[in-house]
């Protein structure tokens, strides 16, 4: 904390992890509370409606029995408020071997606006790097603008625009895709 950051952010303590063991029933609560609350405030991971409690319990649950995932989330003052999930290659996908995604990244609206998906966007990052990923890939709908500002701000390039990405209200959206470059010296080899 220095003398240049808001007023606000000193009364709050700021966490990224990710999730390796089963989340405790607080965490699961405090999770799909936050899922929910996202959706309903205009989604940007899959769902347009609320699926309800049971459903996104089982779904949050689920992606932590997936090999291919990791769940990475966000707290504010000990409260889960948002997540993000990198997903690795299937194994039989030599060639794309050296690029992982970020996919389903939110935060809860409560607790926007306090650098938490900057916070998880580099965790992912790193993890994905540690793990020896040359390319992180992400694709978002063009209606998510603050998305959109985070990831062009953290560096990654949009090369293209997929036009029938998704259906929203009626309406058929398009999505931009996103990659970015996870090695320093901007060399892809194989990968892990
Ligand atoms: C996108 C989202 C995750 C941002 O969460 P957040 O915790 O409020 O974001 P941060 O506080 O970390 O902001 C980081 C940067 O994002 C950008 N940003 C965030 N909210 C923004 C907004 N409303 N308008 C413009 N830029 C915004 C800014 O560049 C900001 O950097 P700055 O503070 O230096 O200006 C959140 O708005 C969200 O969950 N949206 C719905 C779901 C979604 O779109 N998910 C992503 C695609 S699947």
């Amino acid at each position: 904390m220095n003398d240049a950051d808001p007023p606000h952010q000193a009364t709050h303590a700021f966490a990224v992890e990710r999730v390796e063991k089963p989340l405790s029933d607080d965490d699961l609560a405090s999770l799909c509370e936050a899922a929910d609350a996202a959706i309903i405030d205009g989604g940007g991971f899959g769902w347009v409606q609320p699926p309800g409690r049971q459903a996104l319990e089982r779904y949050f649950k689920g992606v932590l029995l997936v090999p291919e995932r990791e769940l990475y989330v966000a707290r504010l003052d000990g409260i889960i408020v948002g997540s993000a999930q990198l997903v690795r290659p299937p194994r039989n996908n030599e060639a794309q071997a050296f690029a992982a995604h970020l996919m389903h990244s939110f935060v809860a609206p409560y607790a926007r606006h306090f650098g938490l998906a900057r916070m998880l966007t580099l965790r992912v990052e790193e993890g994905a790097r540690a793990l020896g990923y040359h390319v992180l890939n992400l694709d978002v709908r063009e209606s998510q603008t603050a998305a959109i500002a985070l990831y062009e701000r953290l560096g990654y390039i949009r090369w293209g625009v997929q036009p029938l990405y998704a259906r929203v209200a009626g309406k058929t959206i398009r999505g931009f895709h996103y990659h970015k470059v996870l090695q320093p010296n901007g060399r892809i080899t194989e990968g892990p």
